[in-house]
């Protein structure tokens, strides 16, 4: 890496980086020492002491990520194996299967803006952060050192990007066959197996966030008809199916998603019936009702602004969703952003039970599984998933 530049920043970033917070905001750093492009960083205080090294991006509103709070860090592929190395440990200390799972949560991990996740012998690779991808040579040799893999996948055709005024694209990187690029491989998850197409399924190929909340909802599906509203390639389906429901739809709009779910239902023996709708058209004409109905759409707040209209959209699709519920039914609802809080959820489901005369317990309240990490320094920015199971009752 060329010679690293200096920038100054205020005493308010010194005292937060100091708690272990990894970013540091355009305001917050002394406009005159500035770089013009991406680049590495060394962070001083005003009395020029030295406080991190980080990764600047002068297009993005976190224009700087911290990476070291070692002045005599390097960072080269021992760097990044450690870390990675590091992170891989945390999965397996918390029981993790290491083939299967996110290995690389961003901040959580301390590579911030980084994703890095593993379907056994294809890994996927995403930067969150333009200014990360300085490392991105030295990121792919450091997992084909560790892993091995057969495929890395680039994953950057993620909307998060326009912050950061970097392009959205995906590309293999790397392939241990040069003739045959693999790019769906089978996972083993909660027992099932899922087919996972990491090139072109959605996030890197599956929703290895859910984990702990399927395992949840696979103890309570015994001998009960079930709805998985948004299932994507089956993950709550399959797991309910394998665990005694009596019988299960699957509703998603992506007729790539519902072929996967086809074709998982097919690989793990089980029947589940499988529709590709959009799930508001199904909910206000389906007549059937339903002992446990699952609600994971995506993020309807992707940033700050748009949180009073998913709000009310969230309102909209319960109000419609408990209504196909049997008497004592169990309604799950997951929501995927950080800006919509858990108070804000419960709010919701209370306000929908209460416009339909209905009363209801808590019996679960979830987050995205142990190998996606909420930092506690940066709770806001690393918690993104909530869950909640309501059992529901007539007033
Ligand atoms: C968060 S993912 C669901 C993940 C899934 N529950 C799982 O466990 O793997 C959201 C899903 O909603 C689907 N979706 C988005 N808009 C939809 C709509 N209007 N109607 C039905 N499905 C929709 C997407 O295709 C995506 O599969």
């Amino acid at each position: 890496m060329s010679q690293i530049l200096k920038v100054r920043t205020t005493k308010q970033f010194k005292n937060r980086i100091q708690y272990g917070y990894l970013w540091l905001f355009s305001n917050e750093i002394d406009k005159k020492d500035l770089p013009k492009e991406i680049a590495c960083v060394e962070v001083y205080d005003s009395k020029d002491n030295f406080l991190c090294t980080g990764v600047y991006n002068p297009y993005s509103l976190i224009s700087l990520r911290v990476i070291s709070r070692n002045k005599e860090e390097s960072f080269n592929k021992y760097f990044f194996k450690r870390k990675i190395i590091e992170s891989l440990n945390r999965r397996i200390q918390y029981g993790f299967d290491e083939r299967y799972c996110r290995i690389i949560y961003g901040e959580s991990d301390f590579l911030p803006g980084v994703v890095i996740d593993r379907y056994d012998n294809i890994i996927a690779i995403q930067f969150f952060s333009y200014a990360m991808e300085l490392f991105m040579n030295v990121i792919i040799d450091s997992v084909v050192e560790i892993f091995s893999p057969d495929t890395i996948v680039i994953r950057n055709d993620i909307h998060q990007r326009r912050l950061e005024h970097a392009p959205e694209y995906k590309k293999i990187v790397y392939s241990k066959n040069s003739n045959k690029n693999n790019i769906t491989t089978i996972i083993e998850h909660l027992g099932a197996k899922f087919l996972v197409d990491v090139y072109n399924g959605q996030k890197t190929g599956f929703y290895y966030d859910q984990l702990d909340n399927r395992k949840y909802i696979a103890s309570l599906v015994r001998n009960k008809s079930v709805l998985d509203l948004c299932c994507y390639t089956g993950g709550f389906s399959i797991i309910s199916s394998l665990n005694g429901a009596s019988n299960i739809t699957g509703v998603d709009s992506s007729s790539t998603a519902i072929h996967l779910a086809k074709e998982n239902a097919k690989l793990n023996k089980t029947k589940v019936e499988f529709i590709e709708a959009d799930v508001e058209d199904f909910v206000s004409n389906s007549k059937k009702k339903y002992d446990l109905i699952i609600f994971d759409p995506p993020s309807y707040a992707r940033t700050n602004q748009d949180v009073k209209n998913a709000e009310k959209k969230y309102y909209s699709m319960c109000n419609k969703i408990i209504k196909l519920l049997n008497s004592e039914g169990i309604f799950a609802f997951s929501v995927c952003s950080r800006f919509i809080s858990q108070q804000k959820i419960e709010q919701i489901i209370q306000s929908c039970l209460l416009k339909n005369k209905l009363k209801g317990f808590i019996l679960y309240r979830g987050i995205q599984s142990l190998d996606h990490p909420v930092y506690l320094p940066m709770k806001q920015e690393t918690e993104y998933l909530k869950f909640i199971v309501v059992q529901v009752y007539k007033s």
